[in-house]
């Protein structure tokens, strides 16, 4: 099996069963077996038992192969009692405690599960307003977030994962300011990434230094009327100083969204990468790009043959999660059953622009970008409409923008997640992120423990090149990147920059490729020097609404104290 010993770690740790004794009661190949098992059976509801075989052998292959690897729950609980299999859950808030506590109980479940909850705080009642059975004074969102927060640090994930939350607050509620700078107290809302809820009102009103009025979500009245510019200012700060908040455009999400009679998206998942409607959950699969590397006379190429296959036996993976999900909740199964949202993603980005000597801040990344995405969006398609053919569209088809061309089984087929842990276990480079350092310490993924790791492509690079050595490699363990490193030729440090010597325009060029292609969202960081001013987020935040990304997330080195990755090992 070719895992790394950071893959085994994680996979004991966290994935693989263990009995009531508490010893491991899996292999990681018994781990692969039992998830394609679980998903293969999906097959029988249209095929014969040896169809589901063939499928079941195929899926092993691809996930024992670490060519595609299905999100977090799915490895976990696939074939188990529980069985929940999605990542990505967006639940609904009304101004009533019924809601908000029902919402508290169904986000504790699932995070219990291993999923992710994302909620938009915006319906409720702004702080001080007035609660007319009790006629006492309104909490307001903030302080709601606050409960939801200590319930996440208390469910733990199963004891397997920590709970992560989404919060967002539209940009024209009363309490926007407060929710602004709610992450200020870094342990205020650590279960929490907060987006305001951005709107295109919004940001013109910014550009041309307007008035930006408060609303009352219930009555609509104005309840208090701010300088656009002085809010844009706030937010700004507060990202710069915190990484809080990110922005999520409403009206782009909603230019792209399939299902519109069925309402407007006002949330997405923790991470972004999924804007869903009220109780819609989302599967996610990503494909390890690193493994389509083939060489071919002197010069690496990507095989897009064993690619296109590939897409197309993800795409049908990740319907048979459908089939066989256990849904929690009755109103999950419903939309989830009837709008089929799935999210095919990639990891291994940064691994393959090394593999192929392209620099990550280089028009070559970005072009090669283009054709890859573009072979993603056709090839998903090509497999939904297969699957339409075999297995029917989906249930809302006829309320979708599809109707009546394009006969579809899944209103979404793409996102790009961050893959935060089964890029480990593919020991893989994450999502369409560079590399954070070549030699870096990762800490607080496994609650604690700490992972030291040299990037292994630039070890292989080196030998290849003949520049390897120890004394090399000390001076790489020193710092974790090479520009100050004088052996080392210029385009090798082009070659390996890492994440803070990528600039910021760059991040974002790729973050905007990928969303040309992707229905769902892309989760990127845009990652910023610690030298990097409140003027240069605002210009990223304001580019990124200009470039139609869904949403924007940065982060300023050493802005917060417990980072998930630190530069360098020797320390
Ligand atoms: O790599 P993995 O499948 O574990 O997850 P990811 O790609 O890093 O994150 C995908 C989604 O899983 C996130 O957007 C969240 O919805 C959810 N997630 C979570 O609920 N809790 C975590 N600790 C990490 C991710």
């Amino acid at each position: 099996m070719p895992f790394s010993k950071n893959a085994l770690k994680v996979l004991e740790s966290r994935y693989l069963r263990r009995n009531l004794k508490g010893e491991l009661a899996e292999t990681p190949d018994e781990l692969f077996m039992r998830v394609a098992k679980a998903v293969a059976e999906a097959e029988l509801a249209w095929g014969t038992h040896s169809e589901a075989e063939k499928w079941q052998a195929i899926f092993y292959e691809s996930m024992k192969n670490l060519l595609f690897l299905p999100n977090s729950p799915t490895l976990m609980n696939a074939g188990t009692s529980l069985n929940q299999l999605s990542a990505c859950f967006v639940l609904p808030i009304e101004d009533n405690l019924d809601s908000i506590f029902t919402t508290l109980k169904n986000a504790a479940m699932i995070q219990q599960s291993g999923g992710g909850t994302g909620f938009n705080f915006s319906q409720l009642r702004p702080k001080n307003d007035l609660i007319s059975v009790t006629g006492g004074e309104a909490s307001g969102p903030v302080s709601f977030m606050k409960v939801f927060n200590c319930a996440t640090e208390h469910v733990k994930h199963g004891g397997k994962r920590r709970g992560a939350n989404m919060g967002i607050l539209k940009v024209d509620h009363p309490d926007i300011e407060e929710f602004v700078v709610s992450k200020t107290d870094e342990k205020a809302l650590n279960n929490f990434n907060i987006s305001v809820g951005i709107t295109d009102k919004f940001m013109q009103a910014v550009e041309k230094d307007e008035t930006w009025e408060l609303i009352h979500p219930n009555s609509k009245s104005i309840i208090k009327t701010i300088k656009a510019k002085d809010l844009w200012r706030l937010i700004i700060e507060n990202a710069w100083s915190s990484g809080d908040p990110g922005l999520v455009f409403l009206d782009t999400i909603n230019a792209g969204n399939p299902l519109l009679p069925l309402g407007k998206i006002e949330c997405t998942n923790p991470c972004g990468e999924v804007p869903l409607l009220p109780y819609e959950s989302c599967n996610l699969g990503s494909i390890n790009l690193s493994k389509f590397v083939e060489q071919e006379g002197r010069k690496n190429i990507i095989n897009f043959t064993k690619l296109g296959s590939t897409i197309e036996m993800a795409i049908r993976f990740l319907d048979n999660v459908i089939e066989v999900n256990h849904y929690l909740l009755p109103q999950t199964k419903t939309i989830v059953t009837a709008n089929r949202k799935i999210g095919l993603g990639i990891m291994g980005w940064a691994d393959l622009l090394i593999m192929l000597e392209l620099p990550y801040d280089s028009n070559e990344a970005i072009s090669l970008a283009h054709q890859v995405m573009k072979f993603f969006k056709e090839k998903s398609l090509e497999a939904s409409v297969q699957l339409a053919k075999e297995r029917g569209v989906f249930k809302n088809w006829e309320k979708s923008i599809f109707y009546p061309n394009i006969k579809l089984r899944h209103a979404t087929r793409l996102s790009i997640a961050p893959t935060g842990t089964i890029s480990i276990i593919a020991d893989t480079s994450s999502s369409i992120e560079p590399l954070f350092a070549v030699a870096y310490r990762r800490s607080h993924v496994l609650d604690g423990n700490i992972l030291s790791e040299i990037n292994p492509l630039f070890i292989d690079y080196l030998k290849k090149n003949k520049l390897y050595s120890e004394g090399l490699m000390d001076e790489v363990k020193e710092t974790g990147y090479l520009q100050h490193i004088k052996q080392i030729p210029a385009a090798t440090k082009n070659v390996f920059k890492t994440a803070l010597e990528i600039s910021p325009d760059w991040h974002l060029k790729h973050q905007v490729v990928f969303q040309r292609y992707v229905d769902n969202a892309v989760s990127k960081t845009i990652n910023l020097a610690e030298t990097a001013s409140v003027s240069d987020i605002s210009e990223i935040y304001l580019n990124a609404w200009k470039q139609k990304t869904k949403g924007i997330t940065i982060f300023r080195y050493n802005s917060k104290n417990k980072q998930v990755l630190e530069k360098g090992i020797s320390s």
